[in-house]
């Protein structure tokens, strides 16, 4: 089964920002990794990023459309953008898994941080892990679409 990994916006400057935050690695690096776990639990992963609201919205659509479980570190969207919720909510209303990751435990940094728009629609939330919350909800994936 295809799986969709959507980054959301600054994402793709992993590596020089913040390290202390968000690591070394750079999205390449993400991307490649994502791919071999893939491998390994029999996904064919896609890796995306982008930095516009609108583009991020339109990736829920088409998951939607082509029954395509989704991860999802929405950046920055996650703390304010009701317009990605109601799109991740259809993705879940499609019977679809939809898991949000964070590098970063957005609850131990500021406090607009705090709030996630997308946790009350997603169907589950991994934080603090660095790239191996990615790994995570692959594998959550897999266990909720019975690949494994
Ligand atoms: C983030 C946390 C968000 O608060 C922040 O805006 C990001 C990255 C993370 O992966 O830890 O851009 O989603």
């Amino acid at each position: 089964p295809r799986v969709v990994v959507v980054n959301g916006p600054n994402l793709g400057r992993l590596g020089v920002r913040q390290p202390d935050v968000y690591g070394h690695q750079d999205l390449a690096e993400l991307t490649r990794l994502c791919g071999v776990w893939g491998d390994e639990l029999g996904l064919d992963v896609e890796v995306r990023q982008t930095d516009d609201e609108a583009e991020m919205i339109s990736w829920m659509h088409h998951a939607v459309d082509e029954l395509t479980p989704v991860v999802m570190n929405p950046a920055a969207f996650t703390h304010y953008s009701y317009a990605l919720a109601d799109a991740a909510h259809m993705v879940g209303d499609a019977g679809l898994p939809l898991m949000e990751v964070h590098i970063s435990n957005p609850a131990s940094r500021d406090e607009f941080r705090k709030r996630s728009v997308i946790s009350p629609v997603a169907t589950g939330t991994i934080t603090g892990l660095g790239f191996f919350g990615y790994r995570l909800a692959l594998e959550a994936v897999a266990h909720l679409m019975e690949t494994v």
